[in-house]
């Protein structure tokens, strides 16, 4: 499907994404086969993909050429081969040791080579290749997050006839942050190229208007860039949410329940579970989280008898450096706390480096009385809203950092400033001493949120202000 797509430019939508939505993976007899990966863009995507002429272009996620089977995905997908080296300078460093830490408030310091940009351009000119072979005249072309802030412009300069699109799932950060990047214009003039830049809160699209005007010199008005040319181009905030109905659903299945209480049995039937499932990414805050939660227990607030921190630690980007030191880091601190606070058959913290399928994650949101989602900084954070999706009986509390743009719809959290230890400390208490009544309230005016922007409706407004 992809290869004739490919031959006939036909797409009406182009979805560019760094990866596809496939994982490649090996079998028991070692056999490898793909199998689609569902996310939260991939199922609000899905139906509108199935009813153009569509096509996702992206990374399979694996180096060099591959074969990805039709069977692999309903959806046509055009894969973009990636070399060893270019993983190396591409993605793990150029996106994910330069860009990721200088968006994400330096919490890591990011690094700057020269080589790392040239591959950064490289990588980028195959994505707007791709793009452009399989784009019918005048489609929709939707481009996705930091990896590929070149492509619209790089696009554009192929294909004038495209509609163009950009959706940023990070932060972009302030001016002062930004401007450290020794090309910080080319990336402007860069996302500059599409029609409309999609940012996941107002501040961000505020960050980049300022950018452009006073980097870049053109003329803006609030949120509309004049170009020289007459092309008029706009930022916006349109914050990204999840499947809701999808997600409760499935929480409301006995399966899921059952195996909810399973967990909670496993665990030994504490009064009160906490909860944190992040990606082991530095951003996450997940080591302050632990460390508040064994000073509760440590002083005597809690007790091991009454509560138990459940972490799923997802394994991400393993091989850059940032990502190997906080690991270690987690894992002595989680010996340390467990070897100093546990008992026989009771540990403080169960600390899980896995990654979960859907269901599983649904059954732990179940099973936690206390999510704990206490980022450095966060685009959005779709952890907390999958939690509060689950929550169906209006039951639970929900611990969020200020810093995750989900803080700005999910007001009735438990916010917390994850650089203020104590501060954490009484609020984690406080959630964890909340009465029915206390929860419910909060609970249910944050499952009106999610329930009313959910990522259906986050894909159309996007692609409505972009037609
Ligand atoms: O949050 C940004 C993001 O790129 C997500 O879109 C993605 O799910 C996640 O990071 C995982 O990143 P990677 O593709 O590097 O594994």
């Amino acid at each position: 499907m992809a290869r004739s797509l490919r031959r006939r430019a036909t797409a009406k939508l182009v979805v560019v994404a760094n990866r596809l939505p496939v994982d490649q993976v090996t079998l028991a007899d070692g056999s490898v086969t793909w199998r689609p990966s569902p996310g939260g863009v991939v199922s609000a995507l899905e139906p509108l993909m199935r009813a153009e002429a569509a096509a996702w272009v992206g990374w399979p996620g694996v180096s060099g050429e591959v074969e990805i089977p039709e069977d692999a995905s309903d959806l046509s997908l055009v894969p973009v081969a990636i070399t060893e080296t270019e993983h190396e300078e591409y993605y793990e460093g150029f996106a994910n040791a330069t860009l990721w830490p200088l968006y994400h408030d330096l919490v890591a310091k990011p690094e700057f080579h020269r080589e790392w940009w040239d591959a950064y351009i490289d990588v980028n000119q195959r994505f707007a290749a791709a793009a452009a072979s399989v784009a019918a005249r005048g489609a929709t072309v939707w481009v996705h997050d930091y990896q590929l802030q070149l492509v619209p412009a790089i696009l554009r300069e192929m294909r004038p006839d495209l509609r163009i699109g950009f959706f940023l799932h990070i932060p972009f950060p302030p001016a002062e942050l930004f401007s450290q990047l020794p090309w910080r214009r080319q990336i402007l003039e860069g996302l500059l190229g599409a029609d409309l830049v999609g940012f996941q809160l107002p501040g961000a699209a505020a960050n980049f208007i300022r950018l452009v005007r006073d980097r870049v010199g053109h003329k803006t008005q609030r949120e509309s860039v004049f170009l020289p040319d007459g092309r008029v181009v706009t930022a916006r905030a349109f914050p990204i949410s999840i499947d809701a109905a999808g997600f409760e659903e499935l929480a409301r299945t006995v399966a899921i329940e059952e195996r909810a209480e399973q967990i909670r049995s496993d665990l030994g039937n504490p009064a009160k579970v906490f909860l944190g499932v992040d990606r082991l990414d530095y951003t996450k805050g997940i080591y302050p989280r632990l460390r508040a939660f064994s000073e509760l227990i440590a002083d005597g607030s809690l007790s091991v008898e009454d509560a138990v921190f459940v972490q799923v630690a997802t394994p991400s980007r393993e091989r850059v450096e940032e990502y190997r030191t906080m690991r270690d880091e987690i894992n002595r601190l989680v010996g340390r706390v467990n070897g100093d606070l546990g008992r026989i058959g009771r540990q403080a913290i169960s600390y899980l480096h896995v990654s979960l399928p859907r269901e599983e994650m649904a059954a732990l949101y179940r099973a936690a009385d206390i999510m704990v989602v206490t980022p450095y900084r966060d685009g959005m954070n779709l952890v907390s809203k999958e939690y509060v999706a689950c929550r169906y009986d209006d039951l639970g509390a929900l611990v969020l950092s200020e810093f995750a743009g989900a803080a700005a719809e999910l007001r009735q959290a438990f916010l917390v400033n994850p650089y203020d230890i104590n501060g954490m400390k009484a609020q984690m208490l406080t959630a964890y001493e909340a009465k029915p009544r206390e929860q419910a309230r909060r609970m249910r005016a944050m499952r009106r949120t999610v329930a009313e922007h959910d990522v259906t409706q986050w894909a159309s407004n996007f692609l409505d202000a972009l037609g």
